[in-house]
């Protein structure tokens, strides 16, 4: 009898492994980062070929931490940075280009030159949930083709392939170049603006816009069946991979944010929210994004709201990796915690333009109210912050569009073991936030999808029984100095306008 599920998290720093029980206890985790390409100023890269060794690294690694074998697995569950698109050649198993990364801005004129087909950024609104915008995948693909020698033909020819990061993994899970299965979710193909919300299929009219062939998507699946085996000779041999989801569904997933209403917040690279809107999709009037938020075999799809912000976590990385200020990305609370407060110093991280709610592509960051006083304690506080403030902007926006303002927020992620932020966001946001036991919740939410497929557990009350908290932050700011520092903020933000296109 196999007593686990495994799944990878292949995310935008790193790819995982992790191992869970029937109780959704975590029995063992590999980790490997993976390297940030940076050719040019708001370029974002992966090598495609690093991510998939590492995969096979972390799940064998992971699995000889317990000794387990592959019979010992029920099912693998695969989530994944969302849009971050690759193309390959399905002759030889090679990409054409490396990944281009979600955070990448080079489609900008790309974007704006499909919005000048009619519609502006909402021409494909209606039917996809997305504005244009440099964030998803379909301007990238549009973008390789356009840019990589030789490739149009080849993908006219039907040799090439285009996936995110899950429908990589699959396809070389399964055998590559000898069969591999070219497949993705509803969830990711929800990111790619080519997939219709309603049908739930590619939309070929939008395809032809972007020049893209059709015979490059992938077969879009459900959140939670049987795809297919892990070839015989790799690691986990025989295992059938059961479950897919993008990594912030997979996170909502593993929340049990299953009724219409709830919803999480995760503290990552960036920051996304996802509110579950059930079986309808809620068209957002301020800013927010319509998304699958997963699918479960044959049952309906349920949407969710989404409000995503593409800079938080990695504010932090760039105050280590790139001004030095800390060695190690928890000292930054260390420094924000010596002053007792931002000084008047606001950092607005607009490095890859700003997503939710403003969807500017041309915004660049910012760090302003600089004074001989301040200092780098204000600078940490001021990067903390706008984790803060960016998530406040957002819940506004979904509060406006839901017509129901939130009345708790769950939060996961990097960001949640840290007081000083999280005391902060309920201060902002006036309602409690909420930490659960297990805050692995991306890989938990693709291990529960896959587990659900494969029989390991029974249904959802199963899974919502498993959902235990671990702490809670109450605001405590009174509204005059919330109002206040949002105020400073939104003068802030202003700032990071029209700086690319005048
Ligand atoms: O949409 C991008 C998101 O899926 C990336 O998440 O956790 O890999 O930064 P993460």
């Amino acid at each position: 009898m196999s007593s686990y599920i495994a799944a990878i998290d292949q995310g935008t720093t790193s790819t995982r492994c992790m191992i869970f029980d029937h109780d959704g206890k975590i029995a063992a985790v590999a980790q490997m980062e993976h390297e940030q390409i940076f050719p040019k100023a708001g370029w974002v890269e992966h090598d495609a070929k690093e991510i998939w060794n590492n995969t096979r690294k972390v799940t064998a690694e992971a699995l000889a931490q317990k000794d387990l074998k592959a019979s010992d697995i029920a099912a693998v569950g695969i989530t994944n940075q969302r849009e971050t698109a690759l193309v390959w050649d399905k002759t030889t198993g090679e990409p054409v280009y490396n990944a281009i990364v979600w955070q990448d801005t080079r489609t900008d004129d790309i974007c704006d030159e499909l919005g000048a087909l009619g519609g502006g950024a909402e021409r494909y609104r209606d039917k996809v949930g997305l504005p244009l915008a440099t964030y998803f995948s379909g301007p990238k693909v549009r973008w390789i083709l356009d840019n990589v020698d030789g490739a149009r033909e080849k993908a006219e020819k039907g040799d090439l392939l285009f996936g995110n990061m899950d429908t990589w993994l699959v396809w070389n899970m399964t055998g590559g170049v000898e069969g591999g299965v070219h497949i993705t979710d509803v969830t990711n193909a929800s990111r790619t603006l080519l997939m219709d919300l309603s049908t739930l299929d590619w939309d070929e009219s939008i395809a032809e816009d972007m020049k893209i062939p059709m015979s490059m998507l992938p077969e879009i699946r459900s959140s939670a069946e049987e795809y297919g085996k892990v070839r015989e000779r790799g690691v986990l041999g025989g295992v059938p991979i059961a479950g897919i989801l993008g990594d912030q569904q997979a996170a909502t997933f593993g929340q049990v944010c299953f009724e219409p209403g709830t919803a999480k917040n995760t503290y990552g690279t960036g920051n996304f929210l996802l509110l579950n809107t059930g079986e309808e999709k809620v068209m957002s009037k301020n800013g927010l994004i319509t998304t699958v938020c997963y699918k479960i075999g044959e049952n309906k799809p349920i949407y969710a709201l989404e409000g995503s912000i593409a800079v938080t976590g990695s504010l932090v990385q760039w105050l280590r990796d790139n001004l030095g200020l800390i060695k190690q990305a928890p000292e930054v609370e260390d420094l924000a915690k010596k002053v007792e407060d931002n000084g008047d110093v606001y950092v607005v991280p607009a490095f890859s333009g700003l997503f939710a709610p403003h969807w500017r592509s041309d915004a660049r960051g910012v760090i302003v109210g600089l004074t001989r006083y301040a200092n780098k304690n204000h600078i940490a506080r001021a990067a903390l912050e706008a984790v803060a403030f960016q998530s406040k902007e957002v819940v506004d926006a979904m509060n406006a569009d839901s017509g129901v303002d939130l009345s708790e927020l769950k939060v996961d992620g990097g960001m949640v073991g840290n007081d000083t932020p999280m005391q902060f966001q309920a201060d902002l946001l006036g309602v409690p936030v909420i930490r659960p036991e297990i805050t692995e919740t991306t890989c938990l939410g693709a291990a529960y999808a896959a587990g659900l497929a494969v029989g390991f557990w029974k249904d959802e009350d199963e899974l919502r029984k498993q959902w235990a908290e671990d702490k809670r932050w109450e605001p405590e700011m009174d509204s005059e100095q919330v109002t206040a520092l949002m105020t400073k903020w939104d003068k802030a933000v202003k700032r990071t306008l029209d700086w690319v296109k005048d």
